[in-house]
């Protein structure tokens, strides 16, 4: 294909755009991953992961791998074959990683939810509750369903947990969730939590990070399901001296370390509110187109990705491919039961009003082009308004002219 002019306008829900001094950051030579210095590197990464999961108490593990070897480590280094688990299937990726457990030989009970749901705290107390043998060993839960645009209540998951009075671990992909919208490791007592290195963390690919707690650490020795690549164990072993069982991505690590700086510049509470703001304005616009979200309402309506149903009789994969090919602006594809059904918006990472704003205008014109009947600039006047008025930064707004 000829060179196209200008930036492609990166608007899937991951891989995010990367800050241009990550970018410069990992522009490193190869290096000796044993030497003397190495540690230097790797030991703050550690500290740094650990604010963002929230956590004192938890121990992070990074992996060469991408959000689907956490999900993988968290199962195998804590559950035995025939172990039962809990789970809620509402998307693809908590249909994945379902479909993993049970690959792995658990016993996994589904609680099947509509897609543009989340998990049902009350549900889950439930099923706990009726488990007087404590059979279930773990909950798991996708904090953020990425191929719907919805949000599960972890707090409340924790809350109904503790009223059930089950011991179970409370597992949790925060993949698309982590360092964009809130996430409370020791307050929501998540055993393991699970993340990759290409959304919120604002990097390429290619790390996966599973964050546990002392007591999922401490039921390991149980854990009869095979491992080695994932094993903890041999981490357990190396990381404390800032070294890694296996060659590490050493560039990624030097673009976490810049990208860990610059999460601290922002500071967390403004980043969670950044994505707040400009994900409000996403919504403002597909109110004003006059389409529905994937999620069915506010209660699961998600900060870093928005799921956009498109009216009957017309095909959302061609909406997205027209915006790729004539508008060099990436949206996301619909996954598995609602392929062409949706596009989604991927507001999650490095990212400002005005990006949002050409993501919103590309994805309008594609729509028009395509024969959506909405009214041209409406989505963009609409989220221009909510952003004059809310700012993305947490200071007082300057006032307005009249
Ligand atoms: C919520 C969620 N979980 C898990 C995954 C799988 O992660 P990865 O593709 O990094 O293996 C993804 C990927 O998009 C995701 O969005």
């Amino acid at each position: 294909m000829a060179r196209r002019p200008g930036r492609n306008f990166l608007f899937v829900p991951g891989p995010t755009n990367v800050p241009e001094r990550v970018l410069r950051a990992m522009v490193v030579s190869q290096e000796d991953h044993r030497s003397p210095i190495f540690p230097e590197l790797t030991k703050p990464l550690y500290e740094g992961l650990k604010k963002v999961f929230k956590t004192k108490d938890g121990q992070v593990f990074i992996f060469p791998s991408s959000g689907t070897g956490g999900w993988e480590a968290a199962l195998t280094n804590t559950l035995a074959p025939g172990d039962k688990v809990l789970t809620a299937r509402f998307g693809q990726f908590s249909h994945l990683w379902t479909d993993m457990a049970q690959r792995l030989g658990l016993d996994v009970e589904v609680q099947e939810e509509e897609w543009g749901t989340g998990a049902h705290e009350e549900k889950i107390e439930e099923a706990l509750v009726a488990d007087k043998e404590h059979r279930i060993k773990a909950v798991m839960v996708v904090h953020n369903e990425t191929a719907t645009g919805v949000t599960s209540n972890i707090g409340a998951i924790r809350k109904a947990m503790d009223a059930a009075g089950h011991p179970a671990l409370l597992f949790v992909d925060s993949v698309s969730g982590l360092a964009s919208i809130d996430f409370r490791f020791d307050e929501w007592k998540v055993d393991c939590a699970v993340s990759g290195s290409q959304k919120g963390l604002m990097l390429p690919a290619g790390l996966g990070f599973v964050c546990v707690s002392q007591k999922a650490l401490g039921v390991r020795k149980n854990a009869g399901l095979n491992k080695v690549y994932f094993d903890f164990q041999d981490h357990i072993n190396t990381n404390p001296s800032g070294y890694f069982p296996y060659t590490p991505a050493t560039p990624l690590l030097h673009g976490l370390r810049e990208a860990l700086q610059c999460i601290e510049d922002e500071g967390l509470e403004n980043i969670f509110h950044r994505h707040h703001v400009l994900a409000e304005a996403t919504r403002r616009a597909v109110n004003a187109w006059g389409l529905k979200l994937c999620a069915k309402s506010e209660r699961w309506h998600s900060d870093t990705v928005s799921a956009i149903m498109v009216p009957e009789g017309i095909d959302a994969a061609k909406i997205i491919r027209h915006a790729y090919d004539r508008y060099n602006l990436a949206l996301g594809a619909g996954l598995s039961k609602v392929a062409g059904k949706v596009f989604r918006i991927g507001h999650i990472g490095d990212l400002n009003e005005l990006m949002l704003l050409g993501a919103i205008a590309g994805a309008e014109m594609s729509m028009l082009d395509n024969g959506v009947k909405i009214q041209a600039g409406s989505g963009v006047g609409a989220a221009q308004e909510y952003l004059r008025d809310n700012p993305i930064e947490r200071q007082a707004a300057t006032p307005k002219a009249a």
